[in-house]
């Protein structure tokens, strides 16, 4: 008030201007002036254009989240069932330990490494509560930034799923990549695979899908895993499996997890992501486990001890809401029944949709071969289509996905798959 007095009395207008309208370097600087826009998410973006179309038979083929057959997000019954069970324990909310619950992180890796798990059984594994699938990978990445000195380089297949660049990069690992995918034959290149893995700098870290390979939705046959292990042995690699979608690939966990324990028995100590999303549907409750397969346990106690130092800063302790609900599906007999044939349910209706659609794309009159659409597993269909053809899609019938022509099958359901069909021949005839 003083100022102001002073500025119109005694300096007049001019001073008060200059005290107010003109630009101060003091009141008008910014900490975050030379922040740059940062590019949007590309399947967040997918979405956003999505929810602003108006075509009533709009198609969300973006992102990857199960749908029934209604298009419907789906809440398993073994999961309302376990909150009505957890809720009637009227259980505290303390701190978790900052590796988690511990019900949770035991049978989370038994679900991976299977009942009779000699790893499990001499205790040389350790395995923490994670954030999801992406938080595992996260601790995953930065526990080998800190303790794998051998090497910087994580060779990801090509391609791989979106968020593992960044993951590793930020990390401060140095990302490869090996060949995986064929355009030609829409499957796996197994030879330009075998090629790659054939000339890696030995201790280099090499990312393996454990199944239902996003984005390709193409997996190696157990007899081509056979190969890529013994080749990953002989070349003295470390095994990074990401199994984000246990279950969901075959209908079957024990099959969706042969890769693995195949790796296990074979000698090799892995280190293992692991996903409670997709096949609980528990996508928001962020559930998932990161496993070290040590030597013996003793090297596993001091793994522990060293990843519970990382987490600690990060995030302190995981929450435990979505690992109850985990812990509590797969230590109930009847809850973990019920969630077996759950699982068999989505991915059947996945790999119905496939069917679906492949022959609904022969009823069009597509003469093109659309085996691959069949033969692909899990959520994700790798349509071979162009990138302009996925902008006429989009444009021409509302159908939307991300450009490298990736569909979710978990967003097609019995009534829109004929529609799909049409969309898509009209863009590849
Ligand atoms: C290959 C792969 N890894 C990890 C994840 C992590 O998912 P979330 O963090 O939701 O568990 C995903 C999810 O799409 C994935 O596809």
């Amino acid at each position: 008030m003083h100022l102001l007095h002073n500025a119109v009395c005694v300096g007049g207008p001019i001073l008060f201007l200059l005290l107010f309208v003109s630009p101060s370097p003091l009141c008008c600087s910014s900490w975050w002036g030379g922040v740059q826009m940062g590019p949007p998410d590309p399947i967040l973006g997918v979405s956003e254009a999505f929810k602003r179309d108006t075509s009533p038979k709009k198609m969300n083929l973006g992102v990857g989240a199960y749908r029934d057959d209604h298009g419907k997000p789906f809440v398993l019954d073994c999961v309302r069932k376990a909150e009505a069970l957890i809720a009637s324990k009227q259980l505290d909310k303390e701190y978790l330990a900052i590796g988690g619950l511990g019900d949770f992180t035991k049978s989370c890796a038994q679900l991976a490494l299977g009942a009779d798990s000699e790893v499990l059984k001499s205790g040389r594994n350790i395995t923490v509560q994670t954030i999801s699938g992406t938080g595992s990978l996260c601790i995953g990445a930065n526990f080998l930034s800190r303790f794998h000195s051998a090497s910087r380089d994580v060779y990801l297949p090509k391609p791989s799923w979106g968020n593992h660049t960044p993951i590793f990069r930020d990390a401060g690992m140095q990302l490869k990549a090996y060949r995986y995918y064929d355009p030609s034959t829409c499957g796996f290149d197994f030879n330009g695979a075998l090629d790659d893995i054939s000339k890696m700098p030995e201790k280099s870290v090499i990312m393996l899908h454990a199944c239902a390979h996003n984005p390709t939705g193409v997996d190696p046959k157990p007899e081509q895993w056979k190969e890529i292990a013994d080749l990953v042995k002989k070349r003295d690699l470390l095994v990074f499996f990401d199994m984000a979608y246990q279950g969901f690939a075959s209908g079957d966990i024990d099959r969706d997890a042969w890769a693995v324990r195949h790796f296990i028995e074979q000698g090799h100590k892995i280190v293992l992501s692991q996903s409670f999303a997709k096949n609980m549907g528990l996508y928001g409750e962020r559930v998932g486990g990161f496993t070290v397969v040590c030597n013996d346990a003793e090297e596993a106690k001091r793994v522990e001890s060293q990843l519970k130092i990382l987490i600690r800063p990060m995030y302190s302790n995981p929450p435990m809401n979505g690992a109850r609900i985990a812990a509590t599906i797969l230590n109930t007999p009847d809850l973990y029944k019920i969630w077996l044939e759950e699982v068999h349910g989505m991915a059947n209706r996945i790999i119905k949709m496939r069917e679906q659609l492949a022959a609904n794309l022969k009823n069009e009159g597509s003469t093109l071969d659309w085996q691959h659409v069949i033969d692909q597993i899990g959520m994700f269909c790798f349509t071979g289509l162009k990138p302009e053809q996925v902008e006429r899609l989009t444009k021409e019938f509302s159908v939307y996905m991300t450009k490298d022509g990736r569909i979710s099958m978990a967003g097609v359901t019995s009534s829109n798959v004929g529609y799909l069909a049409h969309g898509i021949h009209a863009v590849t005839k």
